[in-house]
């Protein structure tokens, strides 16, 4: 596993975090196993919200943290807190007591970074400042980021925000990548060329905000795994020529690929399989040549001009 800097100076993460968000249904020895198994695999970053499973990934995962006590300061707790039935909430309310709930479900007494998960569109930039300011004066949370915003988003967050905003969450997956399509094909009059995020990679690297990559193995939005139905048959080949090339997995091969960015991303992996995600893990390492990675954008069908 490699580690990286992201939203602090002084704390290393592991590059591949694991999400929680299939979790909901473990028995406590399979949470504990989880748990475990990951922090001896490398991975010292677990990504939550509020609302998986209705809270239950939460308190599944807080009951193996209530277990195994001495865990809890090897591992950095994410979550997220903003979707409501029928809407998103910005409001200082809402935030405060979102994290306060999760605070409960997971049994800690303080969340290590707290991510707004999708944009409120009646989003007020000074009453998110409130709230954030009041969970960090009580100790409630420790560092803030987004998540699914665009650049001129946290631009606007920004205005009255006053602490730092280093991580953003997307959808990003090999057969996801129109964030990074867009950027081979300025000005072109193609799908590829159509920006969706305000030129938000570039906007990241130049503000040194990480992106974590969510779904990094599913194909459209949360719709099975990337190679499931073999739809793709020159995807699956060409993936599957890689993985034996470097040694890994179909899987293995989807991360080392968002590793090879340059941009230092921090994937979010919810597979909740132990030999899948031993097998990331030790992907991770890889690094794969420029020549293969751009193999691998081609056969997913994106076009170079
Ligand atoms: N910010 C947001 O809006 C947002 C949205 C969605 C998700 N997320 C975060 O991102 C995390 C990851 O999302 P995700 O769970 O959708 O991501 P994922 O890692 O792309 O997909 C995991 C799923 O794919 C399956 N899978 C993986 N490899 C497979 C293979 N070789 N064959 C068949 N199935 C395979 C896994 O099954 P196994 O468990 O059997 O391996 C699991 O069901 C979530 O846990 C959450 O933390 C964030």
């Amino acid at each position: 596993m490699k580690y990286i800097k992201t939203f602090s100076a002084d704390t290393e993460v592991s590059q591949v975090a694991l999400g929680c968000m299939r979790i909901a249904d473990f028995t406590d020895s399979e949470a504990d196993r989880y748990l475990s198994t990951s922090i001896d695999l490398g991975y010292n970053y677990f990504d939550h919200a509020d609302i998986y499973g209705g809270g239950k990934c939460e308190e599944v995962f807080g009951g193996a943290l209530r277990r195994n006590k001495s865990l809890r300061d090897k591992i950095i707790i994410q979550t997220k807190c903003s979707i409501r039935k029928g809407m998103y909430d910005f409001s200082k309310e809402h935030i405060v007591s979102s994290v306060e709930n999760s605070l409960k479900r997971l049994g800690v007494e303080k969340i290590d970074v707290l991510l707004l998960h999708r944009p409120d569109l009646l989003m007020e930039p000074e009453e998110v400042a409130e709230a954030f300011d009041k969970l960090e004066k009580d100790g409630k949370v420790d560092f803030f980021g987004v998540s699914n915003h665009s650049a001129m988003q946290i631009e606007l967050l920004k205005t009255a925000v006053k602490q730092e905003l280093k991580i953003n969450q997307m959808q990003l997956s090999i057969t996801n990548a129109t964030m990074l399509s867009s950027g081979a094909n300025v000005n072109l009059d193609n799908r590829d060329g159509i920006n969706k995020d305000g030129y938000l990679r570039d906007y990241c690297r130049l503000n040194g905000i990480t992106i974590q990559p969510w779904s990094p193995l599913q194909r459209g939005f949360i719709s099975g795994y990337f190679l499931e139905n073999g739809e793709n048959a020159e995807l699956g080949k060409t993936v599957n020529e890689m993985a034996e090339k470097y040694n890994t997995t179909d899987s293995g091969i989807a991360i080392a690929w968002l590793l090879r960015l340059p941009d230092k991303m921090q994937p979010v992996v919810g597979s909740t399989n132990i030999q899948r995600i031993t097998d990331i893990a030790k992907a991770s390492e890889i690094t794969m040549s420029r020549e293969d990675w751009y193999k691998i954008y081609l056969a997913a069908g994106y076009k170079l001009p």
